[in-house]
C-alpha cells in the first residue's frame, strides 16, 4: 500500500515558514531574511499593524487619483520604483500634509522592492531616536545599534520629527538632540550612496527652515526629482474625506 502523502501547507512556500533562506554567494551559503519576514517586520512596526494585510491593501492599485497631487505622487512613485529595480538606486521622499497617503504609497513602493528581493528595513523615526538615545553613553553599543539601522540596503523612515517639534510654526521648537541623531543617519547614508524612503509631515519649505543640512542631502539623494512635498491643506487629508 502506498504511503500516505503528507501534505504541508505553508504560509510562505519560499522559506517554508522558517523566515530565512540561504543564498549562494561566491560558493558560500549565507542566511538572509525571506521576503515574508521583511514584510512581517514592517507590518508589526507600522501604525496600521492591526490590519495585518497592509501589503495587500496599500498598493499602487488601491491609491486613488481623482486629484492632481495624487496623480503626481503615484506616477512619481511608480517611476521611482521602476528605475530603482533597473538599478538606479536613488531615494524617495514624500513630505507634507497628514493623511495625504504618504505611508500608503511608500508601503506600495517597499512592497514592490521586497517582492524583488531587496531588503527594506522600516523604522518610525522616533524609534530610531529612542534606540540610539538609550545607548548614547555606551559607545560600543551605540555603534552596534547605529550600524544595524544605518546599513540597511533600503532604509524606510516613517513620520520623521513627528514628536520632535512642539509647535509646527516655531522653528526653535525642534529638539536639537533628535535633529543630531537623524543627521548622523542621513549623512552616513548620503556618504555611502545608500537609498532612503522618507516620509515626514513637515513640508519642504518648513523643513528647509528647520534644517538645511538634512533636507539638502535628501534632496540630492532624491536627484531633485523624487522629493515630493505637499503643503499643509486640510482638503488633502484622506482620513477626513467623505467616501
Ligand atoms: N489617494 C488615496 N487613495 C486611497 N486611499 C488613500 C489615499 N490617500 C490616503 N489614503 C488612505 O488614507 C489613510 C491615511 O493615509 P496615510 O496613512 O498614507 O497618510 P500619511 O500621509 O502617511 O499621513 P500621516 O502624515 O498622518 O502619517 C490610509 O488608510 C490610506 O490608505
Ligand atoms: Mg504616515
Ligand atoms: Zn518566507
Amino acid at each position: 500500500m502506498p504511503k500516505e502523502q503528507v501534505s504541508h501547507h505553508y504560509n510562505c512556500n519560499i522559506c517554508k515558514d522558517k523566515g530565512f533562506i540561504f543564498k549562494d554567494i561566491n560558493g558560500y551559503e549565507v542566511a538572509s531574511k525571506c521576503k515574508c519576514k521583511l514584510k512581517e517586520e514592517i507590518l508589526s512596526k507600522s501604525n496600521n499593524s492591526g490590519l495585518g494585510d497592509l501589503f495587500e491593501t496599500k498598493t499602487f492599485e488601491t491609491y486613488r487619483t481623482e486629484e492632481g497631487y495624487q496623480r503626481i505622487i503615484k506616477s512619481k512613485a511608480i517611476k521611482f520604483t521602476k528605475e530603482f529595480l533597473s538599478g538606479n538606486r536613488r531615494s524617495l521622499a514624500i513630505l507634507g500634509q497628514s493623511g495625504a497617503g504618504k505611508t500608503h504609497i511608500m508601503t506600495a513602493v517597499a512592497g514592490k522592492l521586497i517582492d524583488n528581493n531587496i531588503e527594506v528595513k522600516y523604522f518610525i523615526a522616533d524609534e530610531i531616536i529612542q534606540r540610539l538615545n538609550a545607548c548614547k553613553y555606551d559607545e560600543e553599543n551605540y555603534n552596534r545599534e547605529f550600524n544595524k539601522i544605518a546599513n540597511a540596503s533600503v532604509l524606510f523612515i516613517d513620520d520623521l520629527f513627528k514628536s520632535s517639534i512642539q509647535e509646527y510654526y516655531k522653528i526653535e521648537s525642534i529638539n536639537q538632540e533628535d535633529l543630531r541623531i537623524i543627521f548622523q543617519i542621513i549623512n552616513y547614508r548620503y556618504n555611502k550612496n545608500k537609498p532612503i524612503l522618507l516620509n515626514s509631515e513637515i513640508h519642504y519649505e518648513r523643513f528647509a527652515e528647520l534644517d538645511q543640512a538634512i533636507i539638502g542631502r535628501i534632496n540630492e539623494m532624491c536627484d531633485y526629482e523624487y522629493l515630493i512635498s505637499i503643503k499643509p491643506d486640510i482638503n488633502k487629508n484622506y482620513r477626513l474625506k467623505r467616501r
